[in-house]
Parts: C-alpha cells; sequence; structure tokens
C-alpha cells in the first residue's frame, strides 16, 4: 500500500471492527493477510467477524480468503500436499478488482488449504488448474478476496490488482511520501524532547544514523549525545568510518567507548554460535550500563534516542523468536526504566527500510552509509568460527564433507552440521539442495576455489576468537568488500558475508568462505554466482593472506543454510 502511496498501518487480526472505525477517524479499507495456519487449526489467527458486516471494504489474501469464506459458510478444504509456484488464472467475470487486466495471468501460489465453495452471495471471479475459488467478490457488500499473492512480483498484475482495490473500491488517495516529511519529523522532535536533551548508542548502521541526524538537525550539536562501542569485533576500519561519518554530520558530542578487551576477554573460550551471541549481549549490556552511569544520562535532563524502524514495533502476536529478540534489546535495566517512563526518542518508529533510506538521502547522508549491506550486531565473532577439537575431512561419494559445524534451517528447526567440499561448480543450479539432501549430516555446500594443499591434507583444529584471527578475518573481508565494490558486483548482492574457518594445513590454519546472497529481507536467500574473472582474482588476493590455506564458495541457499555460518 506504502509502495502505492497509500498510508497503511500493519495492526492484529484481532483488532476489534469498532477499534478500526475510529482508528485515524476510520480506515478506508482493510486487507487480511496471508499466513501458514489452516482456519482449522486451533488457535489460528482470527479477526472480528463484525468486519466482514460493515461498510469498510476488505480485500483476504490467501489464508484471508480462507478466512473469510470459513466465517460467511463457504467451503474451505483442507490440503494435503500444497501448492506452491506460478498458476495460470482464467478469469471468469468482470469485476473492478480485476479492471483492466484481461485474459489468462499469471500468478503466485502458496498455500495448503483452499477454497472449493464461496459463501452464499459470492460470485466465483477466477480460477486455476488447482483452485476451483482463485478469486471470489460479493461487491454489494465490498468483500473480495484472492488465493494467490498479489503483493509479490511473481504476479506481474498483482500491484494493478491492489490498485484497483485500494483506489477503485475504497476510493483512497494518495496521501503518503516518506520524503518530505523532514520538517514535520523534526518539530515533533522538539516538541518530545521538551527542553531536554537526547543520547543515542548507535551503531553505525542506516537506521541509528538517520534517527540521530534528525535529532540533532532539530536540536543542535549541543544536546544531542551519541556513543559508539567498538567492541573488536567489527570491519576493517569501521571505527573511522563511524567517526569520519559523524563529524561530517557536525556532531561535536560524540563518544567513541574502546572495549575490545573487554569482549575478547569474554569470548575468550566460546565456540558455540548460541554462546558467542549471548556473551556479546551480556557484555554489551555492561559497556551501555558504564556509559549512563558515568555520563548520568538518567538524571531528568536526557531522553534515549533509538533507531527503532516500523518493523520493530508491529506487534502481530510475535513468534517465540520475536519474543526472545525484543527481551534481549530491552535487557539493560536503565534502559527499560526510560521505556516505562516514557523516555525515549524513535522518530522512524512509522517507516520501513527503504523509507529511512528515503529520508536519509532527503538528509543529505552519504550513499555509501545509505547503501551499506546489512551487518549483523555481533559482528564478525559470529564469522570467525572456533573450535575445541581436532578433525580430519570424511570422503563422501558426493566429496569431502569438512569437520567444521555450522548453522542451517530445515523444515523451520535450527540445525548445526558440517559442510560437503566439492571441486568445481555444478552445472545445475539447485545441485547444492540435492547434495544436503542425499548427504546426511550435511546443510551446507562449498565448492573448493584455490588452495595450497589437497582437501584430505588439509584439517581442523582448535582454534579460539583471538585478535590475531579476528585480523586475518577483517584483512580478508577488507580485499573481499574492495574487490566487489570496484567491480560492481556488490550491487548485485544483497549481502556479502565472508567467514573463517578453522580447516588448512600446519603454517596456514584457516581458510576463507565467501558468501554472496541476494535476498528481499534475509528470511530466506539465494547463493549467487560471480564473474569468474573477478573470484579468480579474489581467490588469488585472499590466498596470500597470512595463514589462509583455501577459498571456498558457499553454494547453498537459505534454507537449507543460513545467510550467516552461526
Ligand atoms: P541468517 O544467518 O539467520 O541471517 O540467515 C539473516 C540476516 O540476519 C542477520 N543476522 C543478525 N543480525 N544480530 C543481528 O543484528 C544477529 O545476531 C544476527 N544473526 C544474523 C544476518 O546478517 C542476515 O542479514
Amino acid at each position: 500500500m506504502r509502495d502505492l502511496g497509500v498510508f497503511a498501518e500493519v495492526l492484529p487480526s484481532e483488532t476489534s471492527a469498532s477499534a478500526l472505525a475510529s482508528v485515524n477517524g476510520g480506515v478506508k479499507g482493510v486487507i487480511i493477510s496471508g499466513g501458514p495456519s489452516s482456519v482449522y487449526d486451533p488457535g489460528s489467527p482470527a479477526i472480528d467477524p463484525r468486519l466482514l458486516a460493515s461498510s469498510i471494504p476488505v480485500l483476504g489474501i490467501c489464508y484471508g480468503q480462507q478466512l473469510m469464506a470459513y466465517l460467511l459458510g463457504g467451503q474451505v478444504q483442507k490440503g494435503d500436499r500444497g501448492e506452491y509456484g506460478y498458476a495460470q488464472l482464467d478469469l471468469r467475470v468482470e469485476d473492478l478488482l480485476f479492471r483492466g487486466i484481461a485474459g489468462r495471468q499469471q500468478v503466485w501460489m502458496s498455500h495448503r488449504d483452499l477454497v472449493t465453495a464461496p459463501p452464499a452471495g459470492f460470485g466465483v471471479l477466477a480460477s486455476t488448474a488447482t483452485c476451483p475459488v482463485a478469486a471470489m467478490s460479493a461487491p454489494d457488500r465490498l468483500l473480495y478476496a484472492v488465493q494467490f499473492h498479489p503483493e509479490v512480483a511473481h504476479t506481474p498484475c498483482g500491484l494493478e490488482l491492489l490498485s484497483n482495490f485500494v483506489f477503485g473500491i475504497c476510493g483512497s488517495v494518495r496521501d503518503w511520501n516518506p520524503a518530505g516529511q523532514i520538517q514535520a519529523l523534526e518539530a515533533q522532535i522538539r516538541e518530545s524532547a521538551a527542553g531536554r536533551s537526547v543520547f543515542f548508542f548507535v551503531s553505525g548502521g542506516v537506521d541509528s544514523t538517520v534517527a540521530y541526524t534528525l535529532c540533532l538537525n532539530s536540536l543542535g550539536p549541543d544536546r544531542v549525545h551519541g556513543a559508539y562501542v567498538d567492541t573488536g569485533l567489527m570491519r576493517e576500519g569501521e571505527t573511522e568510518f563511524v567517526r569520519a561519518n559523524f563529524a561530517a554530520l557536525g556532531a561535536s558530542r560524540f563518544q567513541v567507548e574502546h572495549a575490545e578487551p573487554q569482549f575478547l576477554a569474554a569470548l575468550d573460550r566460546a565456540v558455540e554460535p548460541e554462546r558467542k551471541r549471548h556473551i556479546i549481549g551480556e557484555e554489551f549490556v555492561k559497556v551501555q550500563e558504564r556509559i549512563l552511569e558515568s555520563q548520568r544520562f538518567l538524571d531528568g535532563r536526557w531522553i534515549l534516542g533509538q533507531g527503532t524502524i516500523y518493523p520493530d514495533t508491529i506487534e502481530s502476536g510475535g513468534t517465540a523468536k520475536a519474543d526472545l529478540i525484543k527481551t534481549h534489546h530491552n535487557r539493560v535495566a536503565g534502559i527499560q526504566k526510560l521505556i516505562d517512563e516514557g523516555r525515549v526518542i524513535e522518530p522512524l518508529s512509522s517507516f520501513y527500510k527503504d523509507e529511512v533510506r528515503v529520508i536519509g538521502r532527503e538528509l543529505g547522508l552519504a550513499p555509501a552509509l545509505l547503501d551499506r549491506h546489512p551487518f549483523p550486531g555481533p559482528g564478525l565473532a559470529i564469522r570467525c568460527l572456533c573450535s575445541s577439537e581436532s578433525g580430519a575431512p570424511v570422503k563422501s561419494p558426493d566429496g569431502w564433507i569438512l569437520p567444521v559445524r555450522s548453522v542451517g534451517v530445515q523444515g523451520d528447526s535450527r540445525t548445526y552440521r558440517a559442510a560437503l567440499a566439492i571441486d568445481d561448480f555444478p552445472a545445475a543450479a539447485d545441485e547444492a539442495a540435492h547434495l544436503v539432501n542425499r548427504n546426511e549430516g550435511v546443510n551446507r555446500v562449498v565448492v573448493m576455489v584455490r588452495a595450497s594443499a589437497r582437501i584430505p591434507e588439509m584439517s581442523a583444529h582448535p582454534a579460539r576468537l583471538t585478535r590475531a584471527r579476528l585480523e586475518r578475518l577483517r584483512r580478508a573481508d577488507a580485499i573481499v568488500r574492495h574487490l566487489s565494490h570496484e567491480s560492481g558486483f556488490d550491487h548485485q548482492v544483497w549481502q556479502f558475508p565472508v567467514i573463517l574457518i578453522p580447516f588448512g594445513t600446519s603454517d596456514r590454519p584457516d581458510s576463507v568462505v565467501l558468501r554472496p546472497v541476494d535476498s528481499v529481507d534475509g528470511m530466506t536467500a539465494n547463493s549467487v554466482r560471480m564473474p569468474a574473472e573477478l573470484l579468480d582474482r579474489m581467490a588469488r588476493e585472499l590466498s596470500e593472506v597470512e595463514g589462509v590455506a583455501g577459498v571456498f564458495y558457499d553454494l547453498t541457499n537459505k534454507p537449507p543454510a543460513t545467510i550467516e555460518w552461526e
């Protein structure tokens, strides 16, 4: 909706019809989204049935269509196999929802259950070979629903359909443009600050920098304090990059807290990925508490600024994982107290990531900052794999199973398994998936690009998170970043992690893994192949890094692997 220039909010499905009638003076329309549940599951998401008898137009998508049919007495059949992928949509009846859309249409399906008979009073608008009710409507009641997904790029007519709903049926007007809101945002900051000053813990990333800049412009440099924690787990040149960015913004009250010894000491014997994350979280809390106390930020003259963006604030009923992430962020007692007292400013809390970039561009922030790839909070600690034992690779008919474990996600659960190394890039793009299925105990496939020894001559060895190994990884990462930027390859990927694994020879104990991926939101991802010439040059330069025995290339999609190795 926002891409169409119409303001829209995400609300919990249980929001009552009366609350919807009063949100912002009354909503113009409601979309019931898709979701993985079945209407027959106990506790599956429900809506207030009165919503379907109000004068507000409603569009149900996928699960939304099934829910609408179920609540109004249509037939929903429980599917056993499901349908995932492209389908051909045959339009049967002319309708406002499909205005300007004619003939057979390619659409994207992703569902298990399906509607087999619409509720009384509904007409079937379209069907596919497997879906007798691919779209239905009761136009006199302003109710519309589709089984396919109009919101994905794989449904070419999708945006037109949504546009028909929001403009043609709901009568909305274009009222949303993230650009051009800076003045209002800055006025709002002045009002909420009410004479007090603002302090930020900045990460150097897009969100906190844009939020900080808005406060800086609005309140002036004397009233905005930024603290950046150098954990020693950052990329090469990061602290200097952040410092230079904030200096360019005119931030005079900007502090870098050097905490590398503290983090490295705490992480010294950590091998397990989740343990590393836990330790980093704990140490971060300690540093934050130290800064809050030493600068007296908790007295009444200060409030906390945060770069929270809209997806972080959506209350969707929350999965267990979302809950976990939340508690983690709010752990600092002092910060929790400020939040409880309402002493927090979050100027970006109603914007999505791409909107934050638009605002950042309008504020004149450098593209080098705004176009950065996402980087995980725990930093290089989760890209520098450690090991407490030795191990040799094991031959499989498909390649070598490396004695190095990494995290994966299979069937919605986390796995922690070995990687399979093969000699050449396979011809088929989905070969990695087949290899993972064929080799038990494996969740990832890498191809060996270059090495100073043959795989059976290499081994895994005990390795810790030392400054020397982090330095090795920083060097490798800087080479990869430099070459992908120079060649323009960084624009073809969403993220490009570089991983150091404790697998090599006696004088070159580690190897480097290249992990370029494409993704939309990090939830799923595809491994991306780079041009041979670029890879050649990268591998050559990487093999010259001190201590690096081999260079591998990760071919696995997510799922079954994750983007990061830990
Ligand atoms: P995975 O490895 O789960 O990564 O496929 C998905 C996206 O999330 C990022 N990521 C993290 N970001 N703290 C973060 O702030 C973390 O602990 C963390 N783990 C993964 C990862 O870089 C990718 O963009």
